[in-house]
């Protein structure tokens, strides 16, 4: 029996990207043959000491290549940085599952699934970026995304809230606009692409906000009132940026009141 911790371990602590889509893919079936354990008692190392490739280099985003979809250029330069986006979300995933320990199975085996589903979403956009002579790491990329990862290593609530409902929500909110805009280019390869992330993404936002709402009602906590507090103190004082995807907020777990409140700029 395989160890799904050690897994984790292996998957966060070694950069060797090709290492990691294989081990997060044979994971998966070895959960779904019912032949991983679930739990440790192994110490948890730091997330200071996470590894990532050498390449791409990390810059910050107003340094970051123009993407204009316009151009051939400009599309490669965009499916780039969702390949990076998809790149990180891997980790993220994986993050979550190492990091909280002593949480039911199903926690364990829905963010598992969606490390499995991120390694897919980057092997395909891998592809389809070296369809354009491009790979992986060819251009830099946006350094933050793993901030908020480590802002919250000890905090699940916060860690549920900043990625899957503020950072994964983000996605459901641009997502449609670009779809629309590859339509209209007549590239339908990417529109394809795109769609099948999206349904996918709208499947990690809800289980970001199931878990959320688990935890709360597990430390006596009123989820919305919990979730307004933890925007607030990691936004300081400001919130995340609209306009939003009501309806495919509303199918991943966002409350009327939630979204509101989110588009109500003025009030806090
Ligand atoms: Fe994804
Ligand atoms: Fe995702």
């Amino acid at each position: 029996m395989k160890n799904l911790f050690e897994i984790a371990e292996a998957c966060l602590y070694s950069a060797n990207i090709d290492e990691k889509l294989a081990l997060t893919h044979q994971a998966w079936q070895t959960l779904t043959n019912g032949e991983l354990i679930l739990n440790s008692n192994d110490p948890i190392l730091p997330i200071a000491r996470v590894s990532f490739p050498d390449k791409p280099i990390l810059l910050a985003p107003r340094n970051m290549p123009r993407r204009k979809l316009s151009t051939p250029e400009g599309v490669s330069a965009f499916f780039h940085a969702i390949a990076h986006v998809e790149f990180m979300a891997i980790y993220l995933a994986w993050d979550l599952v190492y990091r909280f320990r002593g949480m039911p199975e199903q926690f364990y085996q829905d963010w598992l699934r969606i490390a499995d589903e991120e390694a897919q979403h980057f092997e395909l956009i891998r592809i389809h970026l070296q369809s354009m002579q491009m790979d992986y790491g060819d251009l830099p990329a946006h350094n933050g995304l793993w901030d908020h990862a480590r802002d919250t290593a000890y905090d699940l609530l916060a860690r549920l809230a900043m990625v899957p409902r503020c950072m994964e929500a983000r996605g459901l909110d641009v997502t449609p606009a670009i779809i629309a805009r590859f339509k209209q280019l007549g590239d339908d390869r990417s529109v394809a692409l795109l769609n099948r992330i999206l349904t996918d993404e709208v499947g990690h936002v809800e289980r970001g906000s199931y878990w959320f709402k688990f935890v709360c009602e597990q430390q006596g906590f009123e989820a919305e009132a919990k979730f307004r507090q933890l925007i607030k103190q990691y936004y300081q004082g400001g919130k995340p940026k609209g306009p939003f995807n009501r309806e495919m907020r509303k199918i991943a777990g966002f409350s009327n009141a939630e979204l509101d409140w989110l588009e109500d700029q003025e009030y806090l």
